[in-house]
């Protein structure tokens, strides 16, 4: 288990590493770049970036949703969280929040790294569309710093569901009883 937990670990934060990092880079390096120096890149250029931008979008994003679906599922099952200092109804409403911006999130970067229809007219405004999935991948690592501070307890075993008692089980304590 302890393996599972470090690879869904790791797998998560090499996805925010290479989906929020990018973003920013493309937001805060390139666009400016490309203002600064009025360099209209050649189209076989700005065709490789979209290309290599948009393979690890996809990447990130399919790494993101699968250790995240999971990592949840397996938190929800072996811990309680603790009324302190996030309640659990606190900390169910941030990821629910988290999840939708993280959509937002994803379909804003596949399409701003796409080649469909929406992607041409998403770059005629690329700086905008930029700033906006910058902060929204922000906000999400931001909502996630948040999640990790709610204080979990491990479920005790006499919180688990009991077996049904059996007929031999019940046979067998009244025959203890008719013996004493
Ligand atoms: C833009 C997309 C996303 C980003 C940038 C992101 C980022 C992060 C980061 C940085 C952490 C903290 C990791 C750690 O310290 O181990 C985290 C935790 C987590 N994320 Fe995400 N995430 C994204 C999408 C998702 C999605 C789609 C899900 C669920 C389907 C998800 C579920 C979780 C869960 C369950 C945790 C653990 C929270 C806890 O420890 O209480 N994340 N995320």
């Amino acid at each position: 288990m302890l393996a599972l937990d470090l690879i869904l670990r790791w797998m998560h934060i090499l996805g925010a590493i290479m989906l929020v990092g990018s973003t920013i880079f493309m937001r805060t390096a390139y666009v400016p770049a490309k203002e600064l120096s009025d360099f209209e890149p050649k189209p076989e250029f700005a065709e490789w970036l979209r290309k290599a931008w948009s393979r690890m979008v996809l990447l990130s994003s399919a790494q993101l949703l699968i250790s995240g679906l999971v990592a949840f599922g397996l938190l929800m099952s072996r811990y309680n969280i603790s009324e302190k200092p996030i309640p659990a109804s606190t900390y169910h409403m941030i990821f629910g929040i988290k999840f939708l911006l993280a959509f937002v999130v994803f379909f804003l970067a596949a399409a701003l790294s796409g080649r469909s229809g929406l992607a041409k007219k998403l770059r005629q405004r690329e700086k905008f569309w930029l700033t906006l999935n910058m902060v929204l991948a922000i906000t999400v690592v931001c909502l996630a710093g948040v999640m990790r501070l709610a204080d979990r307890s491990e479920k005790s075993t006499s919180s688990l569901p009991q077996p049904a008692a059996s007929v031999a089980n019940v046979e067998d304590a009244a025959s203890t009883t008719d013996q004493r």
